[in-house]
């Protein structure tokens, strides 16, 4: 622990598609601040050029960003604090915009050979195959496709978009690595009832299932250690990132993206795996502060 606590901004809210998501995140976090005694503030980028007057006039010693998606999890709010000169939680500009792109994620991670998903250009896509928005998250937009028409359809329904990945379809077990500061949590399985892991089975269902730590045997579980920890390092990430995999059946974990801010719900799976490992959501926070404090950047 640092001597004296730190002053911080707290950063949730923001316009991104996970708004709503963001808001449960910073909300809990919030509590853990009280819980705490940090001396905080909270703020909401949404608000535009009055954010950047404010929080420049709050002068913290740390940003805790809270935020999902564009705007918050690429690069761009990570920018700001940059040019402000303003501490911050998590991966830097750069590792943030990479990621926020699934496309070109898999593009570096395949050139270091990390097993992901193939891609599928249009005209040679083999079924069934996953069509997504490359730059979303809270699985808005994802499509599991089985022939030409519903690859047509799903792609009539994410026209806005202006990156939309096609990609082979993995099937196999669900599974998703949390990293802490460089550290690997307990790998926790995800059991849906139906269907696949979409936004009603992350954020509504009470029926999906959490494993963790999850029941793979002792080379499986080092592979996917490694792989976690492989594009750990070749990302350059930073503070809390979690690895979404799935497992085939002949035991390969494929990467199918890295979440450089996860969720903070009570019920998210990072603070799930944390609490296996045996720290407390304020625990999980506190060493997310800490982390970010001993940054230089
Ligand atoms: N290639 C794939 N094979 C099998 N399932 C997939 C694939 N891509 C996505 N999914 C399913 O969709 C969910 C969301 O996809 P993901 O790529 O993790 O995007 P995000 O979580 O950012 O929305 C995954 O957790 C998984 O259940
Ligand atoms: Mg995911």
């Amino acid at each position: 622990m640092s001597e004296k606590k730190p002053k911080i901004a707290l950063l949730y809210g923001g316009n991104s598609k996970e708004r709503e998501i963001s808001i449960k995140s910073g909300k809990a976090v919030e509590n853990a601040f009280k819980k705490l005694k940090y001396e905080y503030e909270v703020f909401d980028p949404s608000v535009g050029f009055e954010f950047i007057e404010r929080i420049k006039n709050y002068n913290p010693d740390l940003a805790f960003i809270c935020l999902h998606g564009k705007g918050g999890e690429d690069g761009q709010i990570q920018s700001i604090l940059e040019f402000l000169n303003i501490k911050y939680t998590g991966s830097s500009p750069k590792t943030s915009a990479i990621c926020m792109d699934k496309n070109l994620t898999k593009k570096i991670l395949s050139a270091e050979n990390i097993p992901v998903p193939k891609t599928f250009v249009k005209e040679h896509t083999k079924f069934p195959a996953v069509v997504k928005p490359s730059e979303e998250g809270s699985s808005i937009g994802v499509f599991i496709v089985n022939n030409k028409l519903e690859l047509e359809n799903a792609l009539e329904k994410l026209k806005d978009y202006e990156n939309i990945l096609i990609e082979e379809f993995i099937e196999g077990r669900e599974l998703t690595v949390s990293i802490l500061n460089g550290k690997i949590l307990p790998t926790i399985e995800i059991k849906v009832e139906e269907g696949f892991y979409d936004f009603n089975n992350k954020y509504v269902s009470s029926k999906t299932n959490y494993i963790c730590p999850a029941e793979i045997d002792k080379n499986t579980q080092r592979k996917i250690n490694e792989i976690a920890e492989k594009c750990w390092n070749i990302l350059e990430c930073k503070g809390a990132v979690r690895v979404d995999m799935i497992l085939d059946k002949n035991n390969n974990p494929y990467v199918l993206e890295i979440n450089t801010i996860p969720g903070m719900t009570q019920h998210s799976l990072l603070p799930k795996a944390a609490k296996v490992a045996g720290l407390s959501f304020e625990e999980l926070v506190n060493e997310i502060i800490e982390g970010a404090l001993r940054e230089q950047r």
